[in-house]
Formats: structure tokens, sequence, C-alpha cells
């Protein structure tokens, strides 16, 4: 299959920038084009390490911007898109979903179409074609907690998969059918709908991926986990929503990207693939484990900063519980995760107080008042 020049969207956020790396660094022979429109969240310092190889491209774009993106699939003649690109946090959709509708349900579509428009006057069409969306798990809605009492997160793999037996439909599958509740969800449910209805009624060959919360370098300081990091290490409060109980199923951010590789080149069209660890946990204990983490690292006595823990008033609509099935992909493509959790948050932490320099450029005066203004009177 010629899968040589190849669009990677939203390449300057935190997933798309190591899906960049890792397929610039390892496919020397591709042609790898970062799209991205670099808005609050986009940030190119976060491939500092890769912009100078012969094989990248960066060029400023919105994915809603038509003719800029068919313009690029001609002079790159673009055979893979990998779409990565959106507004990305629920607090942000709450405010604001009319951007995220426009950005993660209109940009996709004009991407699909731009793709259509060009993949169909090529001779050979759709062959060796391949459009490939990265979606979330939050399209499915929340699922409760239903183990039984005395039996909570964190799970390890193992007790994971033997909870599964043990209590049946409590994780999303491929087939759960959506849910979305937050302006965020809604908006990714709907383009995970656009890009399936171009396969099936253009033919085009996509794949859908759903993952569970990532976690790692360069991601953007409004998520939990860099911004506790960054709050610990200046004692500012932080913020935990309601009580603290909600579940997230987390997943080492390398770790999606080698699934993203895997599925791209293996994975079967219009197929869907669910992405994640068997990693749940709770929010307070994961809040823990990070103060604990910062204050060693730090040299401070460890748990001395757990007084920082606020609780405020909870997230409206707050899902309560996401935990993935990624069975399907583990059999059919033999991925697994690479990394156990306490290493991946090891390295997380340490990774975020050895780069303040990447934190303090971007927690800059005027990020610090749309977050003040954001969480006024909670
Ligand atoms: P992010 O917010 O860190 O990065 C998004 C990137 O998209 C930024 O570089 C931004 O500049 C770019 N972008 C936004 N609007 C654009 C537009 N109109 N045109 C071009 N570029 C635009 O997001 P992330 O956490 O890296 O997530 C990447 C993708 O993975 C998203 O589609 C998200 O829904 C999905 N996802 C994220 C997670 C997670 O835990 N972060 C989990 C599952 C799926
Ligand atoms: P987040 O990183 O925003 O990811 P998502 O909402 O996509 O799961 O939040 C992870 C969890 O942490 C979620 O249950 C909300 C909670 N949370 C807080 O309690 N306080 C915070 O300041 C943030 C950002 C999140």
């Amino acid at each position: 299959m010629d899968m040589k020049s190849i669009i990677i969207t939203g390449g300057a956020g935190f997933i798309g920038s190591h899906v960049v790396r890792l397929f610039v660094n390892k496919y020397p022979e591709y042609r790898i084009i970062n799209v991205d429109k670099l808005t609050y969240a986009g940030n190119l310092a976060n491939l500092k390490d890769v912009e100078e190889k012969p094989n990248y491209r960066f060029v400023k774009a919105d994915i809603c911007d038509f003719d800029t993106i068919y313009a690029l699939m001609q002079e790159e003649h673009v055979t893979g898109i990998i779409h990565l690109a959106a507004e990305s946090h629920v607090d942000r959709s709450i405010k604001d979903p009319f951007t995220f509708a426009r950005t993660n349900v209109m940009g996709t579509l004009s991407l699909l179409q731009a793709a259509k428009l060009y993949w169909e006057a090529q001779p050979e069409k759709y062959e060796g074609k391949r459009f490939y969306h990265i979606s979330t798990d939050e399209v499915y809605g929340a699922l409760e907690m239903t183990h039984p009492e005395g039996i909570e997160p964190p799970f390890s793999t193992q007790a994971s998969s033997e909870h599964h037996e043990a209590y049946g439909e409590d994780f999303f599958v491929e087939t759960t059918k959506y849910n979305p509740h937050s302006p965020y969800s809604a908006s990714k449910a709907s383009s995970d709908h656009f890009v399936r209805a171009f396969h099936d009624t253009y033919g085009m060959p996509t794949i859908v991926t759903n993952c569970s919360n990532n976690y790692g370098p360069y991601q953007f300081p409004e998520k939990l986990i860099p911004l506790f990091i960054n709050n610990i290490r200046h004692r500012k409060p932080l913020p935990v929503y309601g009580k603290g109980e909600n579940v997230r199923d987390w997943l080492y951010v390398e770790d999606h990207a080698r699934a993203i590789d895997l599925i791209f080149h293996q994975g079967t069209v219009a197929e869907t693939y669910n992405i994640g660890g068997f990693n749940e946990w709770k929010n307070i204990d994961i809040i823990r484990v990070v103060i604990n983490t910062v204050d060693r690292l730090l040299g401070r006595e460890e748990g001395e900063d757990m007084n920082l823990i606020t609780y405020v008033t909870d997230r409206a609509g707050h899902d309560m519980r996401y935990a993935i099935d990624s069975r399907k992909l583990q059999a059919e493509l033999g991925w697994e995760p690479s990394l156990q959790f306490e290493e991946g948050i090891e390295k997380t932490v340490r990774w975020y107080l050895e780069n303040q320099d990447w934190m303090d450029n971007i927690t800059s005066g005027e990020y610090e008042k749309y977050y003040e203004d954001m969480y006024k009177g909670r």
C-alpha cells in the first residue's frame, strides 16, 4: 500500500505531537505533514526535536478551511490522514459549545469532503488510502460503579479482566450504544458518525478508534494531571470536582501513539477499535499518588501537600465512570500497554518537573485570566 504522504491533524497538541514524533522517526521514507491551527492548545515547542527532519512539514491551517486542505492534499499527493485536531477539554465545551461544534463536527466534515474529492479524482480512487479518525471513550456516556461493596479501583489489568468476566457489561465495548453527555462528547460522537457515513456512503476507507484518558508529557495544563502537578509545585489549591469519586481509565500517551501506528497500518477498514489500559482510578486516589510523587521528587515529605486538596462544585453533567475494554485490539492486532501505571506516572511527574520552562511558557497571564474566569463562582 502506498502511504508515503500522511497528513496528521492536531500534531502540535498533546497526543498529536507524540504521533508525529513516532511517525517522523520510525518512517523516514514517509512524508509527514502536520496540519494544526495552533489554538491555545497547539504548541510547536512540543515538536522541537523533529522540526528539522527532512520528512517533516508543518502547515498552519484550520481544518475547517476546505480550500486550503484540498489544495494541500493535491500539492502533497496525500494518501493517508490521521485526524486528531479537535477542541478537547470538557470544561471549555460547557462554556463555549459552538467552538466544539465548529472544529470537531464541521472541521471533520470539511476534512472528509476534501479527502473524498481529492481521492475520487485519482485514477486508483480509494485504493491504498486511509482516513483514520481519533475519538474518545466519552462518546459512550457514563458507566455506573457496578462493582460490589469493598471492591474499588484502582484495579490491575488482571483484576479488571476478572471483573469483566464476573460482572458482565461493565466496560465500554466497540458496540456500546453512543450516549454522549457533554458538548465535547456530543461533538466527538457527531464527528464519528460522519466518518462512518463516509465509509458507508462513498466507500471511503475509514477507521475510528475510541481511547480512554491519556496522560504523559506535553499535555496542556488545564487537564487534571499536568494542572495538579504544576499546582502542587507552586503550592496552589487543587480543585477536586464533587467528591473526587469519579473514575477514569488512564493510558500512557506513548502507548496510545503505538496503537495508532499499528491500527493505521494493520487495522481493518470500517472497523472500530477501543484503546485502553484496563487502568481505572478514582480521581481522588490518582490525586494522592500525584501529590506523593511530586513531594518525593521535590525532596518534600511525602504527602505534605495533601492539604492543597480543595473540593469544589462538581462539573455539570460529570460522567461517573469511564472504563474501556480493549480486548479486540489486543486479540486482533496484538497491542498491549507497555507501561504499568506506577512507572508511567513517575515518568510523567519527572518530565513536568524537569521541563518547568515548557510549563511556564504556557501558564502566561492571559491563560491564568481565562482560567480564573472559568472557575469564578465554584
Ligand atoms: P489537544 O487539545 O492537546 O490538541 C488539539 C490540537 O488540535 C491542538 O494542537 C490544536 O491547535 C489543534 N486544533 C484545534 N482546533 C483546530 C482546527 N480547527 N484546525 C486545526 N487544528 C486545530 O488534544 P489532545 O488531548 O491531544 O487530543 C487529540 C485528539 O485525541 C482529539 O481528537 C481528542 O478528542 C482525542 N482524544 C483525547 C484523549 C485525551 O485523554 N487527551 C483521549 C481520547 C481521545
Ligand atoms: P480531565 O483531565 O478534564 O479529563 P476528562 O474530563 O476528559 O475525563 O478530567 C479528568 C477527571 O478529573 C474528570 O473526572 C474531572 C476531574 N477534574 C477535577 O476534579 N478537577 C480539575 O481541575 C480537572 C481539570 C478535572
